[in-house]
């Protein structure tokens, strides 16, 4: 097991399987690390609150850091390498790192691209570097960031880069997905959240998107939450739908105390 702040040293563990996070490790992380030592070999965890991608300054300055933490559990859970690099070394001064072209579900689903101006520019930005400095053969993806998943894979596709394996949302018993943004809720409003799992649960029940994306909104609001979207799209590529003749999700973004939540579910293929 190691830790590097540093480049130097990284191109030993080049070529393994690779979590990157933005630290405030959790329960729904080290599934993805556990699950990354089953897919090969070195695992690389790092850990890099990145600025790039923070719409709010005040979330990106209450983000958890706590990278011993971070580092002491990602190792139980069988990292090789926990790697927490500064901002100077991802982003060194006089150095350009290119933000990739956007693909078009960056930036047509009027989701989080909607929501979030710039978020998926600084999101594929620092992936590209990471995979670049780390030059892993898989990267592991948690599904609840749905939209970014399939921006990353889209990115992949396009210029090439690591297999990516993507793993079903870590949730709470009550069905609550596990986030860092989510541990700042206080208990009673954690009682409310759930009202985004239910929601999304009802949605897999409706016998038509429209809906699905009504029942949604009006369980989110009986709950008094603020609702972005709660919306029904193709799984792969953000589109609206007209029935659930193919794989699509529901997904929404939702307020609630001043913690924006998100999630999304799969729902039922109706052959
Ligand atoms: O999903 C995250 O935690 C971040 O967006 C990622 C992929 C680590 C990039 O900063």
């Amino acid at each position: 097991m190691a830790r590097l702040t540093e480049i130097a040293g990284l191109n030993a563990f080049w070529g393994g399987v690779f979590v990157p996070t933005m630290g405030g490790l959790h329960e729904g992380h080290l599934e993805l690390v556990r699950k990354a030592k089953d897919l090969g070999h070195p695992v690389v965890v790092s850990v890099f609150v990145n600025p790039d991608q923070f719409n709010d300054q005040d979330d990106y300055a209450d983000y958890p850091r706590q990278f011993e933490a971070d580092a002491a559990q990602a190792e139980a859970a069988g990292a090789d390498l926990v790697w927490g690099p500064s901002n100077a070394v991802i982003y060194p001064q006089g150095e350009d790192v290119a933000t990739p072209d956007l693909p078009r579900v960056a930036t047509h689903p009027g989701l989080e691209d909607a929501h979030r101006p710039g978020h998926f520019a600084g999101v594929l930005r620092v992936v590209q570097r990471l995979f670049d400095l780390v030059r892993p053969e898989v990267a592991v993806f948690g599904e609840k960031d749905w939209q970014q998943l399939q921006v990353v894979q889209s990115m992949v596709d396009r210029d090439g880069g690591p297999r990516i394996h993507a793993m079903p949302t870590c949730r709470e018993a009550e069905g609550l997905a596990r986030s860092s943004r989510n541990e700042r809720l206080s208990p009673l409003a954690k009682q409310r959240a759930r009202a985004v799992y239910l929601a999304l649960q009802a949605a897999g029940a409706a016998n038509h998107p429209s809906t699905a994306e009504r029942v949604m909104r009006e369980t989110l609001e009986s709950h008094d939450l603020e609702v972005e979207y709660a919306v029904v799209r193709s799984s792969v590529g953000l589109r609206s739908v007209d029935d659930f003749s193919r794989p699509s999700r529901a997904l929404i973004a939702a307020w609630l105390d001043g913690v924006r939540l998100i999630d999304n579910l799969p729902m039922p293929v109706w052959t």
